[in-house]
């Protein structure tokens, strides 16, 4: 999977794709990555990359034309235009006129622009971006946001981290790039992504390691019997007890979309028959 993140801090996206794990799995092939700065797109002297909205209201927008011309500089064609802006964009007219018709994202390639009005990021959405694409443009919003022109020629999809407002998108981009290069063929085993929180729609169940006794605190008998039915029938009433207490809402999407077996379906019965809110 390759990572393109245009960002005004390209700083915090380097940081972290220089931290271990990630250099790790750039070393071993599995992912590439280019920060882009926009502010280097900017026409300025001052290099402004943002505005205050029409209409009025709260805060500065960015630009559209420091952004357009970034994505541009990575591919991304506008899909209003048929042929590229020359001039600024360094384009000829000879490269301009044989700029082809349709000029959308090849199918493998999507821009993503990380926005708290976006639609929610899923483990579901997670792999299928990890599984269907080749390139993520990761595109990070400051200030109140971007100008929707951007948005409506150059955007595929836009997502939200969470419900809350952070104070630009390299974090979440960040959650983006962690949550999908993981669940990259290779990168971990299949097994620990199925027990994992969401697999089966289940959150993950709680577990212990040395030593047996942490002050008053014990390990639970049936991790240390060594029967491994028992342990697995535990771990999975600790899976829905957990996903029952926690997010309810996931339960009942399990149940709507029949995600559980039987075996599952039978323990939440009989929790739910002590409770009355699922
Ligand atoms: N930018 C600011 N807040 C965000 C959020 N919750 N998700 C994605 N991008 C954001």
């Amino acid at each position: 999977m390759k990572y393109t993140v245009l960002s005004l801090f390209p700083d915090i996206v380097d940081a972290f794709m220089q931290s271990s794990i990630m250099a790790k799995a750039i070393e071993r092939g599995f992912v590439a990555y280019q920060a882009v700065n926009i502010r280097n797109f900017a026409f300025d002297k001052h290099k402004t990359c943002d505005d205050a909205p029409y209409g009025g209201g709260a805060g500065m927008l960015m630009l559209p034309e420091p952004l357009g011309c970034a994505l541009e500089s990575v591919g991304v064609r506008n899909r209003f235009e048929t042929r590229r802006l020359s001039g600024k964009m360094g384009g000829t007219e000879a490269a301009d006129s044989a700029c082809p018709v349709d000029t959308r994202c090849p199918p493998k390639k999507k821009v993503i622009y990380l926005t708290p009005s976006g639609k929610s990021f899923t483990q579901a959405l997670a792999k299928e971006f990890a599984t269907e694409q080749e390139e993520l443009v990761l595109l990070c919003g400051r200030y109140e946001g971007i100008d929707q022109r951007i948005i409506d020629a150059y955007v595929d999809e836009e997502v939200s981290v969470g419900d809350y407002v952070l104070s630009s998108g390299e974090v979440a981009a960040l959650a983006v790039i962690d949550a999908t290069y993981r669940l990259i063929e290779r990168v971990i085993s299949p097994l620990s992504l199925e027990e994992e929180s969401f697999g089966n729609g289940l959150l993950e169940y709680p577990q212990w390691t040395r030593p047996e006794k942490y002050g008053t605190l014990t390990v639970p008998d049936i991790l240390l019997s060594g029967h491994h039915e028992n342990i697995r029938r535990f771990r999975l009433r600790k899976r829905v007890e957990k996903t029952l207490s926690f997010r309810p809402d996931l339960i009942r999407k399990g149940l709507e979309e029949h995600l559980f077996d039987a075996e599952t379906c039978k323990i939440i019965d009989a929790i739910a028959e002590t409770i009355t809110d699922i």
